[in-house]
């Protein structure tokens, strides 16, 4: 059930609430000191498929900031692991995964492993909502006040490092799949996106109160490609979750799609939209219907920098979406190198009001 006492909550919903709550992207993470502590105790996807450790991961950024909303400590490419595909974190490199080339690889993947792989991700999410609804004894409750988002990576995204088998500036390998097996790469996409609805369902039916579709590389493709792998399945996702779990919401980010925005605001049905840092929140709220919550949208080269620069265009971005839905975020995820004082320093000038 909603619990309109969460502010986040309420703004994810559409209700302008002032000063606007905050999380932010990658607020569990390496900057921490306490997440480090940890990294040394596991790798990367044990430490997402424990539920000791990923609870504790993701109220780690809630004690000591109270953040607005907790953020399943997870990884987008969690459900191509979960449907049978290699993955491996290194050390330096980053993902490192089994690449998907052909039919053959193609077929390798069952989506029907996918709700027992991630059963340890739901056994968090049920443990993290009991926390943050509970009484306090961890001090990571905040008076119930703190919202639960679980999330996914967006079809494209995930096809991306899934057809590259690693990070990539360009992605070059899946861009020319797109192009030059749309067969192979529209069943990829297809398989994403029913896996990724069924993988939110089971999130939201976990405990998760809203949902993100994080599209990070949504900003590679030309408007055409953009309708047909970033609006369509997102479109499809949204609907499919509206249909079985209704009044949950849904928030986009479909990083760097500059100008494709409004038309993804508008066509996807997301409730919301995560803004990246190269985005005019004003000119977008003017291109957007009132109702629809926009998230971001700091530079997260200005929390590393902090001081008098961050908080005049932390200020700035706070101040001009007042009177409507805003929820404070960054634009990217926190970088590694951030001095933790800074972001309570943005905590609390956000919060300053
Ligand atoms: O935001 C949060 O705190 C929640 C957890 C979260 C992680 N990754 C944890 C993580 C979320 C929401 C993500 C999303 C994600 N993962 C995205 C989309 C957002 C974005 O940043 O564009 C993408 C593209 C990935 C894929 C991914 N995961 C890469 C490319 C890497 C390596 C680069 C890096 O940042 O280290 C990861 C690893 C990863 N995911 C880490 C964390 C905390 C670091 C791994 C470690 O600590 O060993």
């Amino acid at each position: 059930m909603t619990d309109t006492g969460k502010p986040l909550l309420r703004v994810l919903q559409g209700e302008a609430v002032w000063p606007p709550p905050l999380w932010l992207m990658r607020q569990a993470g390496r900057y921490l000191p306490e997440f480090r502590a940890l990294r040394d105790k596991a790798d990367f996807i044990t430490r997402c498929m424990t539920p000791d450790l990923a609870t504790e991961i993701t109220l780690q950024p809630i004690r000591r900031y109270a953040m607005d909303g907790a953020i399943l400590f997870s990884d987008i490419l969690i459900l191509p692991w979960a449907m049978g595909q290699s993955l491996e974190f290194v050390q330096g490199t980053g993902p490192v995964l089994g690449a998907i080339r052909s039919e053959a690889d193609l077929a390798r993947l069952d989506p029907r492993r996918v709700p027992d792989a991630t059963a340890p991700v739901m056994e968090t999410l049920s443990r993290l909502r009991a926390t943050l609804d509970g009484p306090d004894p961890i001090g990571a409750a905040q008076g119930g006040k703190v919202a639960l988002l679980g999330f996914a990576g967006a079809p494209f995204t995930v096809a991306c490092y899934m057809v590259e088998g690693h990070g990539s500036r360009d992605f070059e390998a899946t861009r020319g799949m797109a192009y030059a097996n749309p067969m192979l790469f529209d069943r990829l996409m297809d398989m994403l996106t029913r896996a990724t609805a069924d993988m939110l369902c089971a999130q939201i039916d976990a405990g998760a109160e809203a949902v993100m579709l994080f599209d990070s590389w949504a900003g590679l493709l030309p408007p055409s490609q953009f309708r047909r792998h970033v609006i369509a399945p997102t479109r499809a996702i949204v609907q499919e979750i509206q249909a079985r779990r209704p009044g949950v919401p849904v928030i986009g980010f479909p990083r760097l799609a500059g100008i494709m925005a409004a038309e993804y605001a508008r066509d996807t049905g997301v409730k919301v939209m995560a803004l990246d840092t190269g985005t005019d929140m004003a000119a977008m709220a003017g291109q957007v219907p009132p109702d629809l919550t926009l998230q971001g949208n700091l530079d997260p080269l200005l929390l590393l920098a902090g001081g008098e620069a961050m908080a005049a265009e932390a200020r700035s971005i706070r101040d001009a979406m007042k009177g409507r839905p805003h929820v404070f975020n960054l634009g990217h995820g926190v970088v590694p190198p951030t001095p933790p004082e800074h972001v309570g320093e943005l905590v609390r000038i956000v919060r300053e009001g």
